[in-house]
């Protein structure tokens, strides 16, 4: 399997590489569903919601300040920095994530479209005016925007929003052009990124599937490798320098 992928890699331009919450796994960010289970005692679907933070802002600020906090000890694993060594490998690469941990960034990817923000970032609830906040957020003492007056909010898309128009264009485009994509670390059930795979896949493309489980793509996927990914991405790396050096 890791020799046909490495040729697959070695004789395409076009790459797509769309990570969830699976990918962070190894770095210790619980996913929201699989067998890890959930954030916490919260629930993504509950509080990640516009209507939970009208209506308990302070319980919404809680959940975000503790994955904040969470995020701020958390390191990218070596599936992270796998990615970022296979993006040097083609001419053409985009990696989409629904991840807002940063960790992407953090192990130098450099093409990166972040579909659901970036839990660092604050915005405005009202005017959407990106705001920077040094320090915490106290979940008893809301900060105000300094254009409109609206409550400060974490800069993520919420269940129910619309994501940023440029970065889902820029996303399906991608996608659309891709001659091999990997799907690592994603339930595949939230939309519209559960439908990338999906595109790419009726466009001609490889798809190649890197999950510790089965996912409802795991049926159209040309390979599928059910092993963690901060395990298997760095082994794929690895043999396709191996194999350009002519070893
Ligand atoms: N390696 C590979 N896959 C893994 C690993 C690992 N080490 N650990 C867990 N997984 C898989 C799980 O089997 C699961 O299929 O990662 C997937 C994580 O799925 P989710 O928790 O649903 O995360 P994700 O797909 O990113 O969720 C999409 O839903 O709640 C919203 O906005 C949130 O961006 C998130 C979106």
């Amino acid at each position: 399997m890791i020799e046909k992928i490495a040729e697959l890699v070695l004789n395409c331009n076009n790459c797509v590489v769309l990570t969830g919450a699976g990918i962070s796994a190894e770095s210790g960010v619980p996913t929201f569903r699989g067998k890890e289970g959930l954030w916490g005692k919260f629930r993504p679907e509950e509080l990640a919601t516009m209507d939970a933070f009208m209506a308990n802002p302070d319980i919404v600020w809680e959940w975000y300040n503790w994955r904040r906090d969470l995020m701020g000890k958390v390191e990218p694993n070596k599936g992270h920095y796998a990615i970022s060594d296979l993006e040097k490998h083609f001419q053409n690469f985009t990696l989409v994530t629904q991840n807002v941990d940063n960790l992407h960034r953090i192990a130098d990817t450099k093409q990166i479209l972040e579909l659901h923000g970036n839990i660092n970032r604050n915005k405005c609830a009202d005017c959407g005016k990106v705001i920077e906040i040094e320090h915490d957020i106290d979940p008893g003492n809301i900060p105000h925007c300094d254009h409109c007056q609206g409550k400060i909010r974490p800069d993520v898309v919420w269940f129910g929003e619309m994501l940023d128009a440029d970065i889902i264009s820029g996303a399906f485009d991608a996608a659309e052009r891709a001659e091999i994509f990997f799907t690592i670390g994603t339930s595949a059930v939230v939309q519209p990124a559960a439908s990338l795979p999906i595109t790419a896949k009726q466009r001609g493309a490889t798809l190649i599937e890197i999950n510790t489980e089965e996912t409802p793509i795991s049926g159209l996927a040309d390979f599928v490798i059910q092993k963690p990914s901060g395990q298997f991405l760095p082994q794929l790396v690895e043999y396709i320098e191996k194999k350009k050096a002519g070893e």
